[in-house]
């Protein structure tokens, strides 16, 4: 008689969802599309078939803000304890997100200015304003900028030092540029943001929480590290001083 030989553990059904749910495949589940999907008008309820545009837009926008914030928070925690590398690693992330939201708003200029006009009746006070990603991230700017120069304070560094010095602080120095960075791309949203907003509505209006779309072209001129613009003036002089 031939020896029973082990039929092995049973192959595995891959068309068969495993995590908890209703919706029919684990992609779903995961992801709960079934809820995402759901979060934007159906066309029974459009004044303008491109209210999809402007609300995918918009949402899309909210979640990379979402972990542009997170992800610089936990930047910042990082250099509360010392782990800067961990920390760059992580700004950078953050900086790409707002890149990502920055070349998101070249849809918005996809829509017609006189058709937008529809849309805009429907949008109540809302206001960017009360954008919960965007002032995550503004809030969380103060934090960073705080736990940087504790960790150049404790370098004895003044920032002058740090980027004269930079070779032989490299680290530091590299958290300094990350945070440049971060702010030039806070900096260059808020110019597209304006363009967009003067191509679509115009830029001697009031928006829809009655701000005149002329104080977003003078936000534009916001840092929030200006300390790190400045310090560029002060390596100008410096320079301009050694060589006299
Ligand atoms: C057609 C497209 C858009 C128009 C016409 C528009 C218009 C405006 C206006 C007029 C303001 C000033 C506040 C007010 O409403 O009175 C504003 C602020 C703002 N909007 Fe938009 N916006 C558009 C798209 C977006 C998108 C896609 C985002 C992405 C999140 C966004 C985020 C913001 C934020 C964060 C502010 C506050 C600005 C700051 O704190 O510097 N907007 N927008």
């Amino acid at each position: 008689m031939a020896p029973h030989s082990d039929p092995g553990p049973e192959p595995e059904d891959y068309s068969q969802p495993v995590l908890e749910g209703r919706a029919p495949s684990d992609y779903e589940r995961y992801l709960n599309t079934e809820g995402l999907l759901a979060l934007q008008k159906g066309p029974d309820d459009w004044v303008h078939r491109d209210e999809l545009l402007f609300q995918v837009t918009h949402q899309a926008s909210e979640l990379w803000l979402k972990l542009a914030a997170s992800d610089a928070a936990e930047a910042a925690r990082l250099i509360e304890e010392g782990d800067l590398q961990g920390a760059l690693r992580l700004l950078d992330r953050s900086s790409l997100c707002i890149r990502y939201v920055i070349s998101q708003l070249d849809m918005l200029e996809h829509m017609s200015p006189w058709e937008y006009q529809e849309i805009r009746k429907v949008l109540g006070h809302g206001s960017g304003f009360d954008s919960p990603g965007w002032n995550a991230l503004r809030h969380v700017f103060p934090r960073l900028g705080q736990a940087f120069h504790a960790a150049r304070r404790a370098a004895g560094l003044s920032l002058a030092d740090l980027y004269v010095q930079g070779r032989a602080h490299e680290d530091l120095y590299r958290l300094a540029e990350a945070l440049m960075e971060l702010d030039e791309q806070a900096q260059h949203w808020r110019l597209r943001h304006y363009q967009v907003v003067a191509r679509v509505i115009g830029d001697k209006v009031v928006g829809t929480q009655g701000t005149p779309v002329e104080l977003l072209g003078r936000l534009v001129s916001k840092t929030s590290f200006p300390e790190l613009w400045e310090v560029r003036n002060e390596l100008t002089a410096l320079s301009k001083a050694s060589t006299e």
